[in-house]
């Protein structure tokens, strides 16, 4: 487990980078990331590279044995190259110039961009491909799906959809373009999605456009990575993404990358809804899930938030050193804080960093000193892994499309996925957050919320695992759309209805009207936002509805299929249902609990296929205690226990 630090060479007087490094590895910072910026320092004239001030600070660092990860500063094109080459800059979806003055101004199709960046990152390459002290790459900074409707974009997304339809009439007939007159004539009328809200526009052209934009970042980003791999083959390459706004199809981008890095901002206000305690959790397991395998934070939480919004409160004693903990335990190998000092100039001045502008060593900094010490202790989950039972099917493109159409008041995709995980954390279950299709057969249980876009290859990969006996969750709106987002002719789930034994015959998007059901047990729980009306043709009824209009209706249904058993849920639950739901699973697929946890804590449990860590993180905000199944030996304290008693934000680590 090593930490680190982002740390912006460029934009400290280079008197301060000795210190500052000094203070660093007496600290225990074991890696620094530079450069992602600092284009114009690089290259301060077209052609003309100075690595100068970067060497000296790259061999200052070197010197004190920190790492660095090498940032490529595609992301902020130098203003003598806009100057240049204005058709560079981005256009919005409104059709305008994107204005000059912040970050991420330039389209990333367009070739002249390309060539400069292409330039660049070979520049760099040939600089610093023989340095030892440089041991990753990140390409860019938290590129997104990018949005820009310059005319070589547009030409480039007419290309993609005829290379996918074949001609016009191809793309016609996926989109359903009768509708409104909307039939392209002429591949030239073919545009991007306006910036209308997109539940008003064509669903077919928003997805494609999705699909598009995604592919072109993931592709900018594979064309750095082998510019990379051709000086340095063995060097991990990375991009750093967060999980907010308009992400690139994290599966796609990530595909050909050798690793995930996530910048990790969790909430500083603790929130007073205890259901959205493991909100942050899942987006780690989430991170974990793209390759499925460890991952880094490149940037985490240091200090209070502002600039892009008004600072949030400062970080609560603890704060800073248990979420970085927290993303480790959840499989980041290595923490890298954001940032190590907060700056004096720029946008970013109140976004805080771990020292203020004071410099003067603060609370903050006494906790990630401590933090690093704390990181050499859990070195004892090298080499552990995170094994579970139990995965949640994530599926980008069904999250897209339904937030271009939502589906009634306050219902989201994602937030059925959280309620899922948060019920299955509050049980101490390990949970994967992966791709519709992985490889299923190693779980016990799978969660499937609302595949809303029917995807061949998924759609067999989850009959598949069911036929050879796993256990199943499905829920409302899935098998809603075909590939190209248009409704299908057929009863919902469409292909999901033999697998579930159940087909929908109607439904109520009931939105914030509250409804009740009642589970084969007696248990009454609300339900909101939809229900399906559903007829039984092999399933049985697990829940029925148990108020209203539709008073003893089937609401969640059991179908046994081949060797497996799979479940439908017709409508969405408050958090009690899916803790009960969670628990019943979990009892019939033999799959342990941990009982008594407080609700807020966390439990991930590794193995290094001999020894089991069962790793406790307290996300509640009050000192909680933890009964211990049986006595079991602290890697933290030394000491054996048969409970643990823990601050707000504080981890142990008991052997099984
Ligand atoms: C990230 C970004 C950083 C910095 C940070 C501030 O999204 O990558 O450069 O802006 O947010 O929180």
């Amino acid at each position: 487990m090593r930490i680190g630090v982002d740390y912006y060479p460029e934009q400290w007087d280079s008197s301060l980078w000795e210190k500052d490094a000094e203070i660093m590895a007496r600290t225990g910072v074991k890696i620094v990331r530079m450069g992602e910026f600092a284009w114009s320092r690089i290259e301060p004239q077209d052609g003309i590279f100075d690595f100068s001030w970067l060497d000296k600070a790259v061999n200052i660092f070197a010197r004190y044995t920190i790492k660095v990860v090498m940032g490529i500063p595609t992301n902020c094109p130098p203003l003598w190259l806009y100057e240049k080459h204005p058709e560079i800059i981005r256009i919005g979806m409104d059709g305008s110039k994107v204005q000059l003055g912040i970050r991420g101004h330039r389209c990333i199709n367009s070739p002249v961009f390309r060539n400069y960046a292409e330039r660049m990152t070979n520049e760099l390459l040939k600089h610093y491909s023989m340095n030892l002290a440089v041991v990753a790459w990140q390409i860019d900074n938290e590129m997104r799906a990018y949005q820009c409707t310059c005319d070589i974009c547009k030409n480039k997304f007419r290309t993609w959809l005829i290379d996918k339809y074949d001609s016009v009439d191809g793309i016609n007939k996926a989109f359903g373009n009768c509708a409104w007159s909307g039939e392209y004539s002429d591949i030239s009328q073919i545009q991007p999605p306006s910036d209308y809200p997109e539940s008003w526009q064509n669903p077919s052209l928003c997805l494609e456009w999705y699909r598009f934009t995604s592919y072109s970042t993931a592709d900018f980003a594979k064309e750095m990575m082998l510019i990379v791999k051709k000086y340095c083959p063995k060097i991990p390459v990375t991009t750093n993404v967060c999980f907010s706004g308009n992400t690139a199809n994290f599966y796609e981008l990530y595909d050909l990358l050798d690793f995930v890095s996530y910048n990790n901002y969790p909430p500083v206000r603790i929130s007073d809804n205890p259901d959205s305690y493991y909100s942050h959790a899942f987006h780690l397991d989430l991170m974990r899930g793209i390759k499925e395998k460890h991952f880094w934070i490149m940037e985490q939480l240091s200090g209070s938030t502002g600039g892009w919004t008004p600072m949030s409160p400062a970080l609560k004693s603890g704060m800073l050193m248990g979420y970085s903990l927290q993303a480790m335990l959840h499989g980041a190998d290595t923490v890298l804080h954001f940032r190590w000092r907060t700056a004096l100039t720029g946008a970013e001045q109140f976004n805080h960093g771990i020292l203020d502008h004071s410099n003067v060593p603060n609370r903050r900094f006494f906790e990630f000193s401590e933090l690093c010490k704390r990181a050499e202790q859990m070195s004892v989950l090298d080499n552990t892994f995170i094994i579970s039972d139990i995965a949640i099917l994530y599926s980008p493109e069904s999250e897209k499309a339904l937030e271009y159409q939502p589906q009634t008041e306050n219902f989201s995709y994602i937030h059925q996925l959280k309620a899922f995980h948060a019920a299955f954390t509050h049980f101490g279950a390990n949970i994967d957050v992966i791709s519709p299709d992985s490889d299923l057969t190693k779980y016990k249980l799978v969660i499937a919320p609302s595949l809303f876009i029917n995807n061949k290859k998924e759609t067999e990969n989850i009959y598949r695992y069911v036929i050879n006996g796993g256990t199943l969750v499905l829920t409302n709106r899935s098998g809603v759309k075909d590939e190209h987002n248009n409704c299908i002719m057929d009863s919902l789930p469409t292909v999901f209805k033999e697998l579930i034994g159940a087909e929908v015959t109607e439904y109520d998007p009931i939105g914030n009207e509250v409804h009740t059901i009642r589970d084969f047990a007696g248990n009454e729980f609300v339900c909101t936002q939809w229900c399906d009306i559903l007829r039984l043709t092999t399933a049985k009824a697990y829940a029925e509805y148990n108020s209203g209009e539709y008073w003893c209706m089937p609401a969640i249904t059991l179908n046994r299929y081949c060797n497996g058993v799979a479940y439908y849920i017709g409508t969405v639950c408050h958090a009690d249902f899916y803790e009960s739901f969670a628990s019943n699973l979990m009892m019939q697929t033999r799959i342990p609990k941990l009982k008594g946890l407080p609700r807020g804590v966390e439990v991930t449990t590794r193995t290094d296929g001999t020894d089991e860590y069962i790793c406790f993180f307290n996300n509640s905000g009050n000192p909680v205690s933890i009964p211990l199944p049986k006595p079991m030996y602290s890697v933290i304290n030394s000491m054996g226990r048969d409970k643990l008693e823990l601050r707000p934000f504080e981890v142990d680590i008991v052997r099984k």
